[in-house]
């Protein structure tokens, strides 16, 4: 089946209504247009097209029947991005068979995305493709690659010049021109915290590679892993990875999807499937079975999967998030203490010590001898 050529179309009550999506979808390179509420042009588009309802519809007690029979067969691929949503509207939305549904009342063109990216990531990926290719793609991957550097050498435990040098020439022949290029444009427009995040995560996977000893080949598979590992949160509304607050159990859930979502962009790209691809998807797994999204034990989860994974926490410890301040990595390194064995690995535990201590103080970490 191709699956070129998706287009969204934007049913609105109120015509002026869908012009600002109008926009923006285009402006990040959607084939859009907008269809009259009839259900006759509704049932003419694509099967691959996605359908997204604009408006007022969701305050009237009649609306799920009204846009189940709207709709029809294409609610499997309808976003509902409504208005003024009542709790009790989602749950009669969802017995019409209405699963894409907005959660929040900030009805961003952002936000509009993460819910097609939920139908259809591919469509996405198309949409950012496309703008890629309107501009200069060579030299925004250039920027891109540079702006990760200059931010990997910001940080307390970064990589010396000489390593950045090399991983830079190995994210070129990572990344080259590849399709990937273009999701690393997307997460950091998309979400500048999450880029962040993947950039600090790199670096403490160098730092943590200088102090395991690894040559050039086990750094750079390392360094992949760890920049890719979150590149599904571009699929997560900015409301959830924003939150100030505890996520609600069903914010939760979708955030949890960020993994698969990884997983399911890195395999599209020959340069990221395999390996990489299933690093993201497991590095939220614990040892004790306790993760997600498999639960997969000791025995299913490899080394560099459990690597990433403590990377990965201490990062998230000692960034600031929206609803946390960073903490000290000698306070960090206490929680991931309190984790090894049940949950992580102890003997990577106890040598990622010299990593917690390097950033605390600004030195670099002897390398261990084997
Ligand atoms: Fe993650
Ligand atoms: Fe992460």
């Amino acid at each position: 089946m191709s699956r070129s050529g998706i287009r969204v179309h934007l049913v609105a009550d109120q015509p002026e209504q869908a012009t600002p999506f109008l926009r923006g979808l285009h402006a990040l390179g959607f084939a859009v247009n907008e269809l009259p509420p009839r259900r006759e042009d509704i049932s003419e588009i694509g099967r691959n097209d996605v359908l997204v309802i604009l408006g007022q519809y969701g305050i009237d007690a009649n609306s799920p029947g009204r846009l189940r029979t709207l709709c029809g067969e294409r609610r499997a691929r309808t976003v509902l991005f409504l208005d003024s949503m009542k709790p009790d509207s989602f749950a009669a939305f969802e017995r019409e068979g209405f699963s894409c549904i907005n959660m929040t009342t900030t009805r961003t063109t952002q936000n509009l995305v993460s819910l097609v990216a939920q139908i259809d990531a591919h469509a996405v990926y198309q949409a950012s493709r496309t703008v890629a290719m309107r501009t200069s793609m060579t030299n925004r991957i250039a920027g891109s690659v540079v702006d990760l550097f200059s931010r990997l050498r910001a940080r307390p435990v970064a990589p010396t010049i000489e390593e950045s040098s090399r991983q830079r020439r190995a994210m070129d022949e990572l990344i080259g021109l590849s399709p990937m290029s273009v999701w690393i444009d997307l997460i950091q427009n998309y979400h500048d915290g999450t880029a962040q995040h993947c950039s600090l995560v790199s670096g403490y996977a160098l730092a943590f590679a200088r102090v395991l000893g690894f040559g050039d080949r086990e750094t750079g598979r390392l360094f992949g892993a760890a920049f890719f590992h979150d590149v599904g949160k571009a699929m997560i509304p900015l409301e959830i990875l924003d939150k100030p607050g505890q996520l609600e159990p069903e914010e939760w859930e979708i955030m949890k999807r960020h993994v698969l979502y990884s997983y399911d962009i890195l395999s599209r790209d020959e340069n990221t499937a395999g390996e990489i691809a299933r690093v993201a998807r497991d590095h939220h797994e614990y040892l004790d079975g306790s993760g997600y999204p498999n639960g997969i034990a000791a025995d299913g989860i490899d080394d560099l999967t459990r690597i990433i994974t403590i990377c990965d926490i201490f990062a998230a410890l000692t960034e600031k998030r929206a609803y946390k301040p960073p903490k000290p990595p000698e306070e960090a390194y206490a929680i991931l203490s309190s984790m090894a064995g049940q949950k992580l690995d102890p003997d990577l535990v106890r040598v990622f010590e010299k990593v917690a201590v390097e950033c605390e103080t600004g030195r670099p970490a002897l390398a261990l001898v084997a």
